[in-house]
C-alpha cells in the first residue's frame, strides 16, 4: 500500500462483501422500522380513543363581538365569584395580549371552575403543576375544573402563539388559605389585578 488515504470515505469497500448479508440486514432494519411505526400508531389511536373522547372543553358558543355588552363575560362579571354550593367560578377574557383580569384569587382545597373565552385569536390557558391546560378559542367558552392543594402564586402564561406580544401575555392565580378568602371584600375577591 503506497499511502493511507486521509479521507475515510475514500476507502474502497472490502472485497469480501457478502451482498446476501447486506440485504438481510436491510430487511431486518426495515422490519424493525415498520414495527416501531406500528407500535406508535397503536399508542396514538388507543390513547386517542380512551383518553380524548370528550373535547377538551364543553362545547359552548358565545359571540366574541358582543362580550362587553352584557351576559356572562361582561366586565362586571369577570374575576372570581363564589357559588352557593361553596365552589368558586373564575371568568376571564383573553385578548391580545392580556388576560382580563390578569390576577385572580381562589381558596385552597375548593372546587374551582375556570371559564374563559377570547375576543380575537386563539390563546392558551395553562397553570403549571395542575391539570389546567386548554386552548381559548374565540366564539367558544373553555371550561376547566380543578382544585388547588397548595397555596401560593401560580403563573399563568398564554401557551398558544398568538402574535407579537405572546411572550408577554401572563396572568396570575393567587391560591389563598380557605379562611382568608371569605374575609376579602366582594371587590377584592373579584380580582387582584393592580
Ligand atoms: Cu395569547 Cu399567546
Amino acid at each position: 500500500m503506497a499511502e493511507t488515504p486521509s479521507n475515510p470515505m475514500q476507502h474502497s469497500p472490502p472485497d469480501e462483501i457478502v451482498w446476501e448479508q447486506v440485504e438481510r440486514a436491510e430487511e431486518r432494519w426495515f422490519i424493525a422500522m415498520v414495527v416501531m411505526l406500528t407500535v406508535m400508531m397503536v399508542v396514538v389511536v388507543v390513547t386517542g380513543v380512551t383518553h380524548a373522547l370528550q373535547p377538551p372543553s364543553n362545547v359552548e358558543i358565545v359571540d366574541p363581538t358582543t362580550l362587553h355588552l352584557g351576559g356572562e363575560f361582561a366586565e362586571s362579571n369577570l374575576g372570581t365569584a363564589a357559588e352557593r354550593n361553596g365552589s368558586v367560578t373564575v371568568r376571564m377574557i383573553a385578548d391580545e395580549y392580556a388576560f382580563v383580569p390578569d390576577c385572580v384569587e381562589v381558596p385552597i382545597g375548593t372546587a374551582v371552575k375556570f371559564r374563559l373565552t377570547s375576543t380575537d385569536v386563539i390563546h392558551g390557558f395553562l397553570l403549571p403543576d395542575t391539570n389546567v391546560n386548554t386552548m381559548v378559542v374565540p366564539g367558544f367558552v373553555s371550561e376547566v375544573r380543578t382544585k388547588f392543594s397548595r397555596p401560593g402564586v401560580y403563573n399563568m402564561p398564554c401557551n398558544e402563539y398568538c402574535g407579537g406580544g405572546h411572550h408577554g401575555m401572563w396572568a396570575r392565580v393567587h391560591v389563598l388559605p380557605k379562611e382568608r378568602f371569605p374575609q376579602l371584600t366582594a371587590l377584592e375577591r373579584k380580582s387582584c389585578a393592580k
